[in-house]
């Protein structure tokens, strides 16, 4: 037997027994004749210690063992002379009678501790050993629970966990694909599946009704703190619903999860808030709801005052934020700097301070106290606060005061990781114009249904249809989205049509789940969930690749097992293959 307790299992109970653990050595300190070894496993630390009372032979050992060296050591738990309230196991420590080496281990290249001396590049090259520190180990144990607690809950309400290929044919779903070469089908290739999307909708038309798949998908998109080139998707579909069974059901599994792992309960419904509100008053599709900052259109208030900037925008906004009146020309000329940033890309920013005596702001030239008092008004501000005010083209300028926002909000600390304010955010647009090609995209996929009382605008008014799509909003993370589902087939053809498809191109694309709507398909829909998103926001952090096992860096690199990598001449030629150039 290699042990009889774990590393982080002993408590004063134990007191007097004789006890084996094995793990790594996180520590060795020797104090005079004492020799202090901290031994880690995936459970907890606990001290051991040679002394005195240790033979001759186990204190020599103790003394010569190395950091992550491997033991199995055998003694009896005592009580510490000073207890370490920080550590679990910090009431007792194992006085050494026996060292077994099961192996050694060359000087790890950083610190194994929660606060680690080492980079963020070098972790991930030596990622088997940041696996080894305590918030990792966390970061895995949440991760598991949730997949489970997911599987529990789905499981009850009578969906069947299917499996999807991943050696698939493109998805429509907006990113890059990654492709893969077939060997037997030289000069074709598959594709790796962006999400399950035609699979789960075929699922449907095959009659099972509820299903789920906690499932790899692949996006070759630009990389960022919450987004992966291989990413998990729990996702779900379901058939002979509509938009509000959907909502409940999968807001019962939202709940049962802040239950079961973050101790949170809901009680009430989540709050709902239509696409078009969330633009006009966060500038964005995934508000943080945790504060408020508004945004106000103040277009109509401040035109025609001979400033030029305000005259020739196409949209002025304003955001309030409360008690910042004091804020100094540096802090101001710092938050227009931000704005200004190329992600952001404003020319300027105009601001407004709210004071008893009166408002006092950078265009004071151009405006009137009784002006000013009107935009205070309208955005809500009293004396004492401060009113930030971008303008510009309007989706550029709502953009740059949800980053504005943001940013205050950020820097107020109103952004607190420990607080959830969950939202559905419904009724996206069904479609959207892109200027460069000239044509209708989806919004999210073309198999989303538009809203019944917009049938009629498809052919009149295309950008102004809504959709019956909704996205579950975390924080301001777009944690979930889904849609209901179209499931006529002439329908779905206008759809076709609609974004530029030729029948033929519909066809050679779709043909298989166009041909398969014609054999009954029902009515459906569903959601995906971003599980890695969802883990990483319950474990209060932004990234992501904390809670992936072995995440890409960046640049979509995996440092450590060195790929992606070229390969053989042979293997080029097998698949036929020949590099450019
Ligand atoms: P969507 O494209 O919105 O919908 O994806 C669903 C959720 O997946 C997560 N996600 C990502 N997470 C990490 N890295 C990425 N690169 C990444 N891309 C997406 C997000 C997102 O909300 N088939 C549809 C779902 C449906 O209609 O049922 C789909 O994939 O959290």
């Amino acid at each position: 037997m290699y042990r009889t307790h774990t590393c982080g299992e002993l408590r004063s109970e134990q007191i007097g027994s004789r006890v084996t653990l094995a793990g790594w050595v996180q520590k060795v300190r020797t104090l005079g004749a004492m020799t202090f070894i901290d031994i880690r496993d995936r459970y907890g630390i606990t001290q051991l210690v040679a002394d005195d009372k240790s033979s001759e032979k186990v204190r020599e050992e103790a003394s010569q063992l190395g950091r992550e060296f491997v033991i199995a050591a055998t003694g009896v738990v005592r009580e510490r002379e000073s207890k370490n309230s920080k550590m679990e196991t910090g009431d007792i420590e194992v006085a050494l009678e026996k060292i077994e080496l099961l192996n050694s281990s060359e000087v790890p290249p950083f610190t194994i501790e929660d606060q680690s001396d080492g980079g963020e590049e070098l972790r991930m090259r030596y990622r088997y050993l940041d696996l080894r520190r305590s918030p990792l180990r966390k970061a895995m144990e949440l991760r598991h629970r949730m997949a489970f607690e997911i599987r529990r809950y789905l499981d009850s309400k009578g969906f069947l966990e299917i499996e999807t290929p991943y050696l698939i044919k493109s998805t429509p779903e907006g990113a890059r694909d990654f492709i893969v070469p077939s060997r037997m089908n030289a000069g074709e290739f598959y594709a790796l599946p962006q999400s399950p999307q035609t699979f789960k909708q075929l699922l449907m038309v095959a009659g099972y009704d509820r299903y789920f798949q906690i499932v790899r998908c692949f996006r070759d998109e630009d990389l960022r703190a919450d987004r992966q080139p291989e990413f998990t998707q729990v996702d779900c579909e379901m058939s002979f619903v509509d938009r509000e069974d959907i909502l409940s059901m999968f807001e019962g599994l939202i709940k049962e999860l802040f239950v079961k792992v973050k101790g949170l309960e809901f009680k009430e419904q989540f709050p709902r808030m239509s696409y078009a509100e969330a633009m006009e008053r966060y500038g964005c599709d995934k508000p943080d709801i945790r504060f408020g900052m508004l945004i106000n259109d103040i277009t109509e208030d401040v035109k025609g005052r001979n400033f030029v900037v305000f005259d020739s925008a196409e949209y002025i906004g304003a955001i309030c934020v409360k008690g910042c009146a004091t804020y100094t020309r540096k802090q101001l000329d710092e938050l227009t700097a931000f704005v200004k940033r190329p992600q952001i890309g404003m020319s300027g920013m105009v601001y407004a301070r709210v004071e008893e005596q009166g408002i006092k702001s950078s265009v004071d030239k151009f405006y009137s106290q009784e002006d000013l008092a009107r935009v205070a008004a309208k955005c809500g501000a009293e004396a004492g606060d401060l009113i930030l005010i971008l303008s510009g083209a309007k989706k550029k300028t709502l953009a740059g005061l949800c980053a504005l926002r943001l940013e205050m909000g950020e820097r107020l600390g109103l952004r607190k990781a420990d607080e959830y304010a969950p939202l559905w955010v419904v009724d996206f647009p069904l479609l959207e114009w892109d200027d460069e090609t000239e044509r209708y995209y989806a919004m999210h996929h073309p198999f989303t249904s538009p809203k019944k009382e917009d049938f009629d605008l498809l052919a009149t008014d295309p950008g102004k249809v809504r959709a019956e799509a909704y996205d579950f909003v975390l924080n301001g993370v777009e944690v979930g989205g889904g849609s209901i589902r179209i499931h006529d087939t002439k329908m779905q053809e206008r759809m076709f049509e609609t974004l530029g498809f030729t029948r033929e191109k519909a066809m050679e694309q779709f043909g298989f789940l166009i041909n398969a709507f014609k054999f009954g398909a029902p009515p459906h829909g569903g959601i995906a969930f971003g599980l890695d998103r969802w883990c990483s926001l319950f474990g209060g952090t932004e990234s992501i690749r904390d809670y992936i096992a072995f995440p890409k860096n960046n640049s979509g690199r995996d440092t450590m097992i060195d790929s992606p990598s070229p390969v053989s001449d042979e293997q080029l030629k097998e698949l036929q293959i020949t590099l450019c150039k």
